[in-house]
């Protein structure tokens, strides 16, 4: 006899509910970015932006100024080129509007508090709740101003439009540092999360 439909039957296993050119470009930024955040924490050292706030150096890359130099410079073209790659996947697919819109402030309080309440449901992986649409949007946005403060800082000579937008050289290490600490923070809560739904892990490394 055959099975009856079930309802919310979309839920077929075998389904792939990460492209692989998502989940290749997802790790390559995961590596990237812990790459330079912590080569970044060396350079921080070498001249805080903030008097007497250091960033132990056990945690940091490079093992002195010159080489976290190397090892940022060196990420930088990985985390660059991927964002780029993704970005325009996501816009030529359709997926970005499909897989993160709509999305409303509404939505992302209802969601919020239906998460803190422990009732939202994940038993569609295939789609992302609006604090995820949100989180994921956040990140994106966060990792461009990180690239564009960082090129202000590294050739403030040559963008001198961009410098000035970040409000001058000495600005833009702060705004550069602040989009480090928010990455910081949401990798916190991202691997939080996934902790908490461990089936998410399979769908970023098998696709399904
Ligand atoms: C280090 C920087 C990281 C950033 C910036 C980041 C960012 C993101 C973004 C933007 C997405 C949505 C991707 C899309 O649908 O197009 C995502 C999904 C995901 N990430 Fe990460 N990620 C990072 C690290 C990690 C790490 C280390 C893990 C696991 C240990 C991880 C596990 C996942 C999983 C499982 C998903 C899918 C989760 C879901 O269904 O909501 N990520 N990540």
């Amino acid at each position: 006899m055959n099975a009856i439909p079930q309802p919310g039957a979309s839920q077929d296993r075998s389904r792939t509910i990460q492209p692989a050119w998502v989940r290749i470009a997802h790790w390559l930024n995961a590596l990237a970015a812990v790459l330079m955040m912590l080569s970044g924490w060396r350079i921080y050292d070498a001249s805080p932006v903030f008097a007497g706030f250091r960033i132990p150096t056990g945690i940091t890359l490079g093992g002195w100024l010159g080489g976290a130099l190397q090892w940022h410079f060196a990420a930088m073209w990985l985390l660059f080129f991927n964002a780029l790659f993704y970005l325009a996947m996501n816009l030529v697919t359709g997926r970005l509007r499909s897989k993160f819109f709509p999305l409303s402030p509404r939505a992302i309080l209802h969601d919020l508090g239906e998460a803190l309440k422990g009732h939202l449901s994940h038993a569609d992986p295939s789609r992302y709740n609006a604090v995820q649409k949100f989180a994921y949007l956040f990140v994106m946005l966060d990792i461009a101003i990180l690239i564009l403060s960082g090129l202000a800082i590294w050739k403030s000579v040559q963008f001198p439009l961009l410098r000035d937008l970040m409000g001058g050289y000495d600005n833009a290490r702060v705004v550069h540092f602040c989009a480090m600490a928010l990455l910081a923070g949401f990798i916190v809560v991202h691997l939080t999360m996934v902790a908490l739904v461990p089936r998410s892990l399979l769908t970023m490394i098998r696709g399904r």
